[in-house]
């Protein structure tokens, strides 16, 4: 073990979402999930061994407190318990995108960690060993671990695996940070309400699954049209099975249908993006490289061009030279 270690990630956004747990599972999800890690949407993370009775975490410059700083805390004891490192941790962790948006920071942030455990740690673990460990802090991070488009299959405890190489992937996802208060339901008490009480829950997870594999097909024959109108079914879906959660989960905000609309009516006249939304309000528009400007010039006429995110395929979650 080292005195300290880094890690880095990219967010990921999926093309066919994980909702929901397996109950009785080390957070197995209920859905298989299909994602595209995302540059520049990247968490840079430092751990260091330190010599006080308690872990410290400081996220963006911030000292964390209660859940936040107690889920990373909880995660630390996961690689206690393993015996892959010993004492008390000091994480240091950076976003370089707004944070509880809906924007996958869980995701970047969970996967940053593993690698720089990884790093403090010295163990020699595969990339699916350490997507395993990602799953337990964040279901999504296990995704980040990889680059390019990761596919994450259901199973009782699962690694993601890379579809295709970033380099590979022909599409690119342009982000519209809408205007939105931070959320107040994060994912896994989302999750867990939407299992206990959605009507729709059943026929959530079973669409999910005739999903993933479309779109799995989709993306091995780069089939666009086919893994958009998918993807964007697919989120329909899932905020469907939210809003009927009783009580409701309603994540998006009056900017989201904004530009859930806008981008359907530029469909209908010739500009290809096809539109998913996490649990939060903002709208990814997933599109061909070549029209991601004509996108987020689309997106600019909604909004502030600084609000606009071209994010191009990222590269899988590594500890920097
Ligand atoms: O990884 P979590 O626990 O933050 O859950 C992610 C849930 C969604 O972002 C809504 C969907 C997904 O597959 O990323």
């Amino acid at each position: 073990m080292k005195e300290s270690g880094r890690g880095q990630a990219c967010a990921n956004i999926a093309l066919t979402k994980y909702w929901g747990k397996r109950p009785g599972t080390a957070n197995a999800p209920a859905t298989p999930s299909i994602s595209l890690t995302l540059d520049p949407l990247r968490t840079e993370t430092t751990v260091q061994m330190i010599d006080t009775a308690d872990d410290q975490v400081v996220l963006n410059g911030v000292e964390a407190t209660g859940r936040p700083k107690e889920r990373i805390v909880w995660f630390l004891d996961i690689w206690r318990d393993k015996g892959l490192i010993s004492g008390s941790v000091f994480v240091s962790s950076f976003n370089s995108f707004p944070t509880a948006a809906g924007l996958a920071s869980s995701a970047s942030g969970f996967a940053a960690l593993t690698m720089a455990l990884a790093d403090l740690a010295q163990a020699d673990l595969s990339r699916r060993e350490l997507s395993r460990l990602a799953r337990l802090g964040s279901g999504s991070a296990a995704r980040s671990i990889f680059g390019g488009i990761a596919a994450m299959p259901l199973g009782d405890n699962p690694a993601a695996r890379c579809v295709l190489e970033a380099e590979a992937t022909p599409w690119t996802m342009v982000i519209a940070v809408v205007d939105a208060p931070e959320k107040t339901v994060g994912s896994t008490e989302g999750m867990e309400r939407s299992r206990t009480a959605s009507p729709y829950y059943r026929a959530w997870t079973a669409l999910a699954k005739k999903d993933y594999a479309t779109v799995l097909h989709g993306v091995m024959h780069r089939d666009f049209t086919r893994v958009g109108e998918t993807m964007e079914a697919n989120m329909y879906a899932m905020h469907g099975c939210m809003l009927a959660t009783r009580p409701s989960l309603p994540y998006w905000s009056p900017g989201t249908l904004e530009v859930l609309q806008e981008a359907k009516v530029q469909r209908s006249k010739g500009l290809e993006a096809y539109a998913t939304v996490d649990a939060g309000a903002h709208v990814a528009l997933l599109c061909r490289h070549d029209d991601a400007d004509a996108v987020a010039d689309m997106l600019s006429l909604l909004m502030d061009r600084e609000r606009v995110m071209i994010c191009r395929p990222a590269g899988h979650a590594e500890i920097p030279a």
